[in-house]
């Protein structure tokens, strides 16, 4: 969560710097504030609320300044307000701001307190800017002070930090959260994601952690953990502007929706031919490591926990694999069995959450065959520490909301599920079903996003409830809890999914007039089941809101059937998942909510 960048440069930084808020302000948004050295001083302005506010200040007092730091914050110690918003700052002299958080903050607080430092802040960041107060006046470096900073500090950090005595260099330094730095001309840019400097630069050099930074308009150095010189690889990222801007939709989920064919047809092409998967594409050697594998772990958060969910049910069925899935954030403690032969899988759109790289990390502890990663963004750290990937190639996400990178997961993870099968010389036949299925996906989800209309008649008599039950059996309950994931999360109606079958068990209870139903009959052996579980809410009072094959039909008196397009019923998950995300966007355009950027919540989910 939250989102630094920092500038260094021959020219005025301050619009850049916002600018660069602007495109990060996924990662937090209940606060913003930058610091710009102005030679004798720094201006140093925050504004609680979107980075608008803070530009607004910016255009009222047009601070001019060649170096500066600034930052959005998702609040996690102290309220949004405007002393609670970075950058932080030590006597008038060192500025900071930081993305993460500093576990051992009371401790080192304390002590500081004790040295005379005094806070104004409720958060754990502020006592950084003290720290390096404290080791300047000792070591006289920027660098050094963070090395020695760096020694105190438990957690996880990127850190950009000026100081009032150097008007041209500035300090970074990572550990366990992003940080990257751009080359620029004339410019040397940091920031935690390639897209808020995008504009300026398309090479990277994305730091690792341990490393402290020094940067100048015209030069960059970076020492490592040991505190030597470190030569760090740049990477040449081409970000399109397209890719981050909304273009003619009104909103970035919107746009990231209607993307939905193209998106995938990204994660297949190149991945399969003729009528199978192709071998090695999730890394040199991945298909031979296959052959081994005798179980799946995966473990995930929110939408893409979803994703491994109904991945689970195709390891099973198409590749033979046990498979369990597990929240990233509670599998380390649940001390798990490792057995022998065992694969663990990652799913995720940023690569950065807090919880599912903390899984990984402990997976190594284990006793694994191997790790392999889903993931949406290729320099990312899961990315970096998995021994094998697959890149959803699903082009920036900048909703809050999952939806495509969802999707592509469900591709990606199909190509995992026949890969392991090819690997293991199982079910050929099915195999070239599926491939020939993937290949027409593309089509069948622009089919789906034509169902627009009927989401918009059905909006109306969702938007104006307080509770929404998602129903579905087998692979389709994991998609009843992404319909529900995503209803909750943009619309804010307080949105459960359940197996059908478990209605009688005690969600029956809730079923009136208020209480609309939406349930997912694809056609299947359990088709004829959820009908009848489906009766009994109707019995009930209950609205149902049914998005079924062409071939069920059933009276749903005042609700909606809602006939899908005709595909192969592996693909069936990811179709109908498509309808249900139009209609929480619609949902939630009839509510006002702000849907790019939901209450509460933050793209990049970087703390545990
Ligand atoms: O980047 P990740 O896929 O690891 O993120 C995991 C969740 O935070 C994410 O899917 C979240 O649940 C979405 N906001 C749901 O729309």
């Amino acid at each position: 969560m939250c989102g630094i960048i920092a500038a260094a440069s021959s020219r005025n930084v301050g619009k850049l710097l916002v600018r660069g808020l602007h495109k990060m302000e996924y990662r937090g948004y209940d606060s913003a504030g930058i610091a710009l050295h102005q030679d004798n001083s720094i201006a140093h302005l925050r504004a609680v609320g979107k980075v608008q506010l803070l530009e607004d200040k910016m255009i009222a007092e047009k601070p001019k300044s060649k170096l500066g730091i600034a930052h959005t914050r998702w609040a996690t110690h102290g309220e949004p307000s405007e002393l609670n918003a970075h950058p932080h700052k030590s006597k008038d002299s060192v500025y900071i701001v930081h993305n993460g958080i500093i576990e051992n903050y009371v401790e080192l607080r304390e002590e500081l307190i004790k040295d005379g430092y005094e806070f104004s802040s409720q958060t754990d960041s502020e006592l950084i800017a003290h720290l390096l107060d404290l080791y300047y006046k000792e070591t006289k470096s920027m660098v050094n002070a963070m090395y020695k900073a760096k020694e105190k500090l438990d957690g996880a950090y990127a850190i950009a930090a000026i100081n009032i005595d150097d008007n041209s260099n500035l300090v970074v330094a990572r550990n366990k959260s992003p940080l990257l730095l751009g080359i620029g001309s004339d410019e040397i840019l940091a920031a935690s994601d390639p897209i808020a400097i995008a504009e300026l630069t398309n090479d990277f050099i994305f730091l690792e952690d341990g490393d402290v930074a020094e940067i100048s308009a015209e030069t960059y150095k970076i020492f490592d953990n040991t505190k030597s010189k470190a030569n760090r690889e740049i990477t040449h990222i081409d970000i399109s502007t397209q890719a981050t801007s909304k273009g003619d939709y009104r909103h970035f989920m919107e746009k990231e929706i209607y993307e939905q064919p193209e998106a995938v047809s990204k994660t297949v092409d190149g991945r399969i031919g003729g009528e199978d998967v192709l071998d090695n594409i999730f890394g040199l050697g991945s298909s031979d490591i296959f052959a081994k594998v005798e179980r799946v772990q995966i473990v995930a958060c929110g939408t893409s926990l979803h994703a491994g969910r109904v991945a689970a049910n195709w390891f099973s069925s198409i590749a033979e694999l046990p498979c369990q899935v597990d929240y990233a954030s509670e599998y380390r403690y649940r001390n798990p069995h490792v057995d022998q032969n065992s694969l663990l899988i990652t799913i995720s759109q940023s690569g950065e959450t807090a919880d599912t790289l903390a899984a990984l990390n402990y997976s190594k502890e284990r006793d694994y065959l191997s790790s392999l990663t889903i993931c949406n963004v290729p320099t990312s750290s899961l990315a970096r520490e998995s021994d094998f990937s697959l890149f959803t190639n699903a082009g920036p996400e900048i909703g809050v909301a999952s939806t495509k990178a969802f999707t592509t997961q469900l591709a990606g993870l199909m190509l995992l599920a026949l890969s392991l099968a090819k690997s293991r010389g199982l079910n050929p036949k099915l195999r070239g079903r599926i491939v020939k299925a993937l290949r027409l996906l593309p089509e069948t989800i622009a089919e789906a996003l034509l169902l627009k209309d009927k989401m918009l008649e059905i909006a109306p008599n969702i938007a104006n409830k307080n509770n929404a039950l998602f129903l579905g059996r087998g692979i389709f309950y994991p998609i009843a809890k992404e319909g529900a994931l995503k209803l909750k999360e943009i619309s804010y109606i307080h949105a459960e999914a359940y197996p059908a079958g478990e209605l009688k068990h005690g969600p029956l209870a809730l079923i009136d007039e208020n209480m609309p139903v939406i349930a997912l009959a694809p056609e299947s052996e359990i088709a004829e089941k959820l009908i009848s579980n489906l009766e009994e809410v109707k019995a009930r009072g209950g609205t149902l809101y049914v998005m079924a094959d062409p071939s069920v039909n059933m009276d749903v008196k005042s609700g909606s059937l809602v006939h899908m397009p005709k595909c192969d019923f592996f693909m069936t998950p990811i179709v109908y998942n498509i309808p249900l995300q139009i209609l929480s966007y619609e949902v939630a355009l009839l509510r006002g909510t702000d849907i790019d950027q939901p209450r509460n919540l933050a793209k990049s989910v970087t703390v545990e």
